[in-house]
């Protein structure tokens, strides 16, 4: 992992929720790499959980970024994890007062803002990580290896979809924070800017020309609601069969706090308390309304077609309508084609030289017992980059800097701007330069 030489990286944790507990939990797993020195967040249990955790002083605990504004730098690098729309107000600041950035996907959830960000570090030279943690995923590193080696030649064409899962929608962007663009952003940017970002990584750089898109919200939707289903799922008479009912998702046995539970209900984890206040909990809580009665709107189902300019083809599929929830691949070549199932071991090749197929596994491997482990591996990978890149001056290191995801967000936006304004040949056109 890291080397003798590694010195210790401090930070600032801004956004003490799931992910910011995720990243923080770096630091105690490698304490001699990564100390937590201050914490911002306004929920007192969770910066006092993260705080207590790393025994961050009172006077470095904060309820809100902006009270760092003038204050000496109190760490090497800021760790923003909070919600989408409050990603570019902190960024701009933090990289003003000389902090390198990690910093949560979406950059933004505007052009202009994601452009804002960008410019901000290179103005102050800090370096800046985006959150793209597909990039740092096992078996998605070792396809673009694959790729970059010519093993299937020239790449023709990649169709990718992401499976968000039934019930995992319903959670996050039918119940939860990302249900609804006005609070937070449209579903392409929130769950898929990682597709669009893995699609133009695997393509090696080649410039997207066009783009276009199609999609809507098909189900989740007042005229989609059953006749006897009622507002709440506790009281449902059809809680039992309904396959998005929140006594399904949530209050199957065993009941414990893990996600998504502990997003529902983030109390003290106590066995014996926990069921009964998550059961009351779903009685009043936007987790426990019926699926077609909320005040959702993003798109369920969504399709992109890229074309590049070497003339390969891409698309992309985002459903909400999956058994599972990983992701597939398959991507054609001059010489080959490679099928991707989601997991680490799920690679195959075929060779048209030899007529066979092979399977390939993704060889690296998250050290044992570590706590920062999630999404296959890959938050420990990016962590690890990142934390690595600041200690060595090396921004080489990271492999989702900021002019690279800027790139990839934008066309997220252009893809956007194509379903709602119905251009099926949405020519993409450079980002122009951020107004003051
Ligand atoms: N990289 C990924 O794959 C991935 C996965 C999930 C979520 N995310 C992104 O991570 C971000 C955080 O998601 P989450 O699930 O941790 O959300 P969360 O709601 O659990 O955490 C956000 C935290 O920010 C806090 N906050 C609000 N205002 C604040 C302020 N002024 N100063 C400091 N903290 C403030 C909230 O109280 C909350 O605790 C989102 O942008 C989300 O889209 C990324």
């Amino acid at each position: 992992m890291g080397n003798e030489e590694d010195r210790l990286v401090t930070a600032i944790v801004i956004g003490c929720g799931n992910r910011g507990e995720n990243y923080s939990n770096f630091g105690r797993d490698f304490p001699k790499r990564l100390k937590i020195v201050a914490v911002v967040e306004p929920l007192k249990h969770r910066r006092d959980r993260i705080g207590d955790w790393h025994k961050v002083p009172p006077q470095n605990r904060f309820s809100h970024w902006e009270e760092l504004k003038g204050s000496k730098k109190l760490a090497d690098v800021a760790i923003i994890c909070t919600q989408d729309k409050d990603h570019m107000a902190p960024a701009v600041q933090m990289a003003g007062q000389g902090y390198h950035l990690l910093l949560e996907k979406p950059m933004a959830v505007t052009e202009k803002d994601c452009q804002k960000i960008t410019e901000a570090c290179q103005r102050n030279g800090v370096m800046l990580a985006v959150c793209h943690v597909l990039r740092y995923y096992p078996p998605c590193a070792k396809i673009k290896e694959i790729l970059d080696s010519g093993e299937i030649g020239e790449v023709m064409s990649i169709n990718h979809v992401e499976n968000i899962g039934y019930w995992h929608f319903a959670h996050s962007f039918v119940r939860g924070n990302w249900r609804n663009e006005g609070e937070s952003t449209f579903s392409l940017l929130a769950k898929c800017c990682h597709d669009v970002d893995l699609i133009y990584y695997w393509m090696g750089g080649k410039e997207v020309v066009n783009i276009s898109s199609f999609g809507s919200l098909q189900h989740f939707k007042k005229e989609k609601k059953p006749l006897l289903a009622t507002d709440r799922c506790l009281t449902c008479p059809l809680s039992k069969s309904c396959p998005y009912s929140a006594e399904r998702i949530y209050l199957k046995e065993p009941v414990i706090k893990q996600w998504p539970n502990s997003v529902v209900c983030d109390i003290e984890d106590d066995p014996r308390v926990y069921p009964k206040v998550l059961r009351k909990t779903l009685e009043t809580s936007p987790y426990g309304r019926c699926v077609y009665d909320c005040d959702n709107d993003v798109c369920d189902t969504q399709m992109v077609n890229f074309m590049f300019e070497n003339g390969a083809v891409a698309n992309l599929t985002m459903t909400a309508f999956s058994a599972e929830i990983t992701r597939h691949t398959r991507i054609t070549g001059s010489l080959g084609e490679l099928v991707w199932d989601g997991s680490s071991q799920g690679i195959k090749v075929y060779s048209f030289k030899t007529n066979e197929w092979k399977s390939i596994s993704a060889d690296a491997v998250v050290p044992n017992n570590v706590l920062t482990r999630g999404h296959g591996g890959a938050d420990f990978f990016l962590v690890d980059s990142f934390i690595k890149a600041v200690a060595r001056k090396d921004p080489s290191l990271i492999k989702s800097g900021g002019e690279e995801s800027l790139k990839t967000h934008m066309l997220v936006f252009k893809a956007e701007e194509s379903r709602k304004q119905n251009l099926i040949n949405h020519l993409v056109n450079k980002p122009t330069p951020a107004h003051p």
